[in-house]
């Protein structure tokens, strides 16, 4: 849901075409009051006019949500809500899980599949990843593909292998009439959290690796629609030079959008 009036709504890159996309992964942190507090201090020190050239999604933790989306209704704030995970199957004996079609009805637009955190600490594996990315799409949200390689496979030469597998198992499982819509974050697993970011030279390689990978079920129109994020040590000094990076449409920002003011100074220097 965006409540941004049809003046502020934002303005596609002349050069691509794409409307550029930056999202706060707040992962375990803050509960629903700091939640709260946080996206309000956000607002007050954003104005509209300043970010006109990107959407912002916001992931909080799922208890979060319903307060976010109350607080985004009432105060019309300019936030698409955003969540980290879900699983794959709409509904039944799957304790502690959570749906996509729960998420669609809170007013979620965009859902994180395959964070590397999830496939490294609870063992998703990319056939899991691709189910849910399919459940996302079939219940009228976006996906945001996660795709990244470890240390060890990049010093093995294996980045663009990882990153076609990763993807392809993904792109297979979605009709391909929603291949467009996809978000596809290049996420170096060992980029994230380690204030040690890939270069944009790195994510301009892994953005043409992931629209070769599309077009060869979704055609050229779905490779040139795809929207590319980089995460991993994304800061308010490095933003912009990634955004600036060749095929790239947005960020993917963990530790930096913690802070409201420092994470507003991030999409005002992006
Ligand atoms: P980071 O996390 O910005 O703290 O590196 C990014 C992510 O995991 O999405």
């Amino acid at each position: 849901m965006n409540w941004r009036s049809d003046a502020l709504l934002p303005v596609p890159s002349s050069a691509t075409g794409r409307t550029r996309l930056l999202s706060a992964n707040w992962k375990m942190n803050h509960n629903h009051l700091e939640a709260i507090a946080t996206v309000e201090r956000l607002y007050r020190v954003l104005r509209p006019e300043q970010f006109r050239y990107a959407e912002l999604s916001i992931h909080p933790p799922f208890v979060d949500l319903r307060s976010l989306q109350l607080l985004f209704e009432s105060d019309r704030m300019p936030f698409v809500l955003g969540a980290q995970n879900c699983h794959q199957e709409e509904g039944g004996a799957f304790t502690g899980e959570v749906s996509a079609p729960m998420l669609a009805k809170l007013g979620v637009g965009y859902v994180i599949v395959g964070h590397s955190e999830r496939r490294r600490l609870y063992g998703e594996s990319v056939e899991l990843v691709a189910a849910k990315a399919a459940a996302v799409v079939r219940s009228g949200m976006t996906p945001i593909v996660c795709v990244g390689e470890t240390l060890q496979e990049r010093e093995s030469d294996a980045t663009a292998a990882v990153i076609v597998a990763q993807l392809e198992a993904v792109v297979a499982s979605i009709p391909a009439d929603s291949l467009s819509k996809l978000v596809v974050a290049y996420e170096p697993v060992w980029a994230i959290g380690s204030g040690q970011p890939a270069s944009p030279e790195d994510a301009a390689k892994a953005a043409s690796i992931i629209r070769e990978t599309v077009v060869i079920r979704g055609g050229d129109r779905a490779a040139n629609q795809v929207r590319v994020q980089y995460g991993g040590s994304v800061n308010a000094m490095n933003a912009s030079a990634f955004m600036a990076a060749p095929g790239i449409d947005g960020l993917l920002v963990g530790t930096a959008s913690l802070d409201p003011e420092g994470y507003a100074q991030l999409i005002k220097d992006a």
